[in-house]
């Protein structure tokens, strides 16, 4: 018998392959997987022969959607304890900087997060994964940040990294030792800019897991000089550069994630026009991150109209963390992208897909669905594609697939 060329086919499909900055639809399509990457794709009518001639699985999908696996492109869904102390305390109108500055905030994870075993920030770490997956997530970045010492912030990359091995997608772990300045480094900032510099990131590098650098650059973390001193040192050894940037102040860190060739700047509420152009001219992507405003009660949006017509890479994520973000439910961060920032539906759905895949570095291999790209799909049941950012309900995921193979 002649040997198919493709190992699985999936037919009935409606495609959105999130080519060329678009939804980039293909009606009652079909695709095909060889050694886990695309072989081919179009219309089901245009199929070279016979669907059991050409493939040795065949696939019949009565009409889903399938888009490429989302990906979550910002989450520290590695963290031990929770904030509802936090919660409460900022429904009595408590600010997010107050309740930091008071002790609370990222410092009283970090507390949580050095006192769990590995095997407790694995467990709940899968939990928050799984419901990533449940949304069609097929890859996550994951940051380190509440150990803010050399031994935790190495176990957050450990688990962060061990995650691909009971989930149904590829983990990115990224190095955020300077999420904010640890007590016992009170008066001594320059001192824990060095430990980051100087030893944090040389053992990071070493341990291998990290594959990019982020700061939080913000008044109730590191200033800007600090951010660049951290941001050079990381990027120069190798590592993509992230900053979450402009979210609580106007810090120009838009800027100087343009400055320091940064893959991306985060949050962004306070952006300036400034700094759109800066990101702009560096084609450093914009990751916008909507529970966050939307849990904090944000009184700014970041300027969206003018990074659309900066031609500005808009992703979006769901920040899925203790503190800002309690959220792991991507519809409804898509649906906040749309209804708080002003996103168009397309946007939404790009910020997931290819934008994502732009910030990680990875758009060379997912994000889109092109000949050649891995076999990592999503498969919906919706009758339009845009309903995954319009419902905010149960997810209506179908199914996964990774690498080509269905996940049970
Ligand atoms: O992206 N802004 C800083 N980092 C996180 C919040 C972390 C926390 O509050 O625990 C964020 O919003
Ligand atoms: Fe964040």
């Amino acid at each position: 018998m002649p040997t198919k060329p493709w190992d699985r086919l999936w037919t009935g499909v409606n495609l959105a392959t999130m080519t060329d900055a678009s939804l980039g639809v293909i009606r009652q399509g079909a695709i095909a997987a060889s050694g886990g990457r695309i072989a081919w794709l179009g219309r089901e009518a245009d199929l070279p022969a016979t669907h059991t001639r050409m493939a040795r699985d065949v696939v019949a999908c009565g009409g889903a959607w399938l888009t490429p696996g989302l990906i979550d492109c910002h989450t520290h869904i590695v963290f031990g304890g929770d904030r509802t102390a936090d919660f409460r305390r900022r429904l009595h109108g408590e600010s997010y900087a107050d309740i930091a500055r008071s002790g609370g905030g990222i410092m009283s994870t970090v507390r949580a997060t050095r006192a769990a075993t590995n095997e407790d920030l694995t467990a709940r770490a899968v939990a928050r994964g799984r419901e990533l997956c449940s949304w069609g997530v097929t890859t996550i970045e994951v940051k380190s940040g509440y150990g803010l010492d050399l031994p935790t912030e190495l176990r957050m990359l450990e688990v962060a990294a061990g995650l691909s091995s009971q989930l149904p997608a590829d983990i990115a772990p990224t190095l955020l030792a300077a999420h904010t300045l640890p007590p016992e480094y009170a008066g001594r900032r320059q001192d824990y800019v060095g430990l980051v510099v100087d030893r944090i990131l040389p053992a990071a590098l070493e341990q291998g897991h990290a594959t990019a650098i982020d700061v939080f650059c913000e008044d109730i973390a590191f200033t800007p000089a600090e951010s660049r001193r951290i941001l050079e040192a990381g990027i120069g050894a190798g590592l993509h550069g992230r900053l979450h940037a402009d979210q609580l102040t106007d810090l120009d860190g838009g800027a100087l994630a343009a400055a320091v060739g940064a893959r991306s700047a985060d949050h962004l509420e306070y952006l300036s026009r400034r700094g759109v152009d800066a990101m702009a001219g560096a084609d450093v992507c914009a990751v916008l991150l909507p529970g966050a405003a939307y849990t904090l009660g944000a009184d700014r949006r970041p300027p969206v109209p003018a990074l659309r017509r900066g031609g500005v890479t808009m992703a979006i994520a769901t920040d899925a963390n203790p503190g800002s973000s309690p959220i792991t439910h991507v519809g409804a961060v898509m649906n906040l992208a749309c209804i708080l920032f002003g996103l168009t539906p397309e946007e939404s759905l790009l910020g997931v897909t290819a934008a994502a895949a732009k910030v990680l570095a990875l758009d060379h291999d997912r994000g889109t669905l092109r000949p050649g790209m891995r076999a990592d799909f999503a498969l919906w049941d919706v009758r339009d594609v845009v309903e995954l950012c319009y419902w905010v309900g149960a997810s209506p995921l179908r199914s996964l697939v990774k690498d080509a193979n269905p996940v049970p």
